[in-house]
């Protein structure tokens, strides 16, 4: 059993509290504002999930006990992330789960960050759950049967009005880091998960890391919001692979879906209420696998992953800090791309700050 602490009370906070409470772990979830717990206690948790749990503590982020947790879990907007990732390490948990995305495309504190958690021992998780979902398991499982790789493309395109729904204490993006991509809102990255999920099948198919972006982004710029509601990227890794990454904010119904084109059949990930994944290889009929789940399910799949890590029965660590700052990576070179009209690489032997990213004059 772990002793879980919890920053953030909002929508995130409750589903991660709910979750850690079903694998039987003891829950204390803080907050900067008393209205997010009494929110927390009185309306999101009793309406999500049936009732309030008495057990779980709830904390002013003032008053909040720090030591003595076993994994801390930052479920704030991305802009205070790094800060409160550096101040977790030092109560020395034996994890941290960082919500994404993990930074702002400005990547700031990325190598110290990784540095701290390399010297600490620290295990630092970024939580893009939908890479540890049977979905993209099942697809992983298929890859050797659809001949070599042609492309990938990945799309998570949603209108962000659902997210609205779960925060009615909220007016609109203005009234969150949501309207701001320099606080790491806006498509590129409030959807990262679809750059993540991409990444994380090119690891998979063996074409290595993204070095190669070149991006088109719409933005919204007002008194009150300046975030891109549509984020284009065209991707290459370090083995050759060539494919396509698309977010936005503005698709209903939303669809958020990718595919793994081989020379000899394919692979389709479709991520929804439920999940399915649809393939054919070779003359063989299509064939689906329909993955029923409950919103709490996901982030269930996530903490059972976050456990196999600490207890060495999971192996494969697909929500590393690496792969979230890979990830930020992306995000910080998409916009650099589209605001030069360059592609852009990523010079992984410079680390994860700005500093590995330059532009070169597309032909
Ligand atoms: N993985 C997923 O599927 C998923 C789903 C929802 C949200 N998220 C991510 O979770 C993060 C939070 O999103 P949300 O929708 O829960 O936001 P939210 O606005 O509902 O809640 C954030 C809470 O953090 C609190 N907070 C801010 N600074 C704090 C601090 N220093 N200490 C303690 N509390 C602090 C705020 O008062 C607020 O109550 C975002 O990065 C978002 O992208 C991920």
């Amino acid at each position: 059993m772990y002793n879980v602490k919890i920053l953030g009370a909002g929508s995130i906070g409750n589903h991660l509290a709910n979750a850690s409470r079903r694998m039987g772990w003891n829950v204390t979830i803080c907050d900067l504002d008393p209205a997010a717990l009494q929110r927390t206690r009185d309306e999101i948790y009793p309406m999500r999930y049936g009732q309030w749990d008495d057990s779980i503590q709830l904390f002013n982020a003032s008053d909040a006990p720090r030591c003595g947790f076993d994994l801390i879990f930052i479920g704030t907007p991305p802009d205070s992330h790094m800060n409160l990732t550096l101040e977790a390490i030092k109560e020395k948990p034996k994890a941290i789960l960082v919500e994404k995305p993990l930074c702002t495309p400005a990547l700031e504190n990325t190598d110290e960050l990784y540095r701290l958690a390399e010297e600490s021992g620290v295990k630092i998780f970024v939580g893009y759950n939908h890479v540890v979902s049977a979905a993209a398991d099942k697809a992983i499982e298929i890859i050797p049967e659809i001949g070599s790789i042609e492309t990938l493309d990945v799309e998570f395109r949603e209108h962000w009005g659902g997210i609205f729904t779960a925060h009615p204490w909220l007016d609109g993006p203005q009234d969150t880091y949501l309207g701001f991509w320099q606080k790491g809102g806006g498509a590129s990255g409030e959807h990262s998960h679809a750059i993540n999920l991409w990444q994380h099948l090119a690891r998979n198919l063996g074409a290595g890391r993204v070095t190669e972006v070149t991006a088109s982004l719409e933005y919204v710029k007002s008194d009150v919001v300046d975030y891109d509601k549509l984020c284009l990227l065209n991707l290459s890794t370090e083995n050759g692979l060539v494919g396509r990454v698309v977010q936005d904010v503005v698709t209903r119904p939303a669809r958020k879906w990718g595919r793994i084109q081989g020379k000899d059949g394919f692979v389709d990930i479709t991520i929804g209420s439920e999940d399915r994944v649809l393939w054919q290889a070779g003359n063989n009929p299509q064939e689906e696998q329909v993955i029923k789940k409950t919103r709490p399910d996901d982030f269930i799949a996530e903490l059972k992953h976050v456990a196999g890590i600490l207890e060495g029965t999971q192996d494969n660590n697909a929500i590393s800090l690496e792969c979230g700052l890979d990830t930020m990576l992306v995000v910080a070179a998409a916009h650099m791309s589209n605001s030069t009209g360059q592609k852009v690489l990523i010079d992984y032997s410079k680390g994860f700050s700005a500093a590995a990213l330059t532009t070169v004059q597309t032909p």
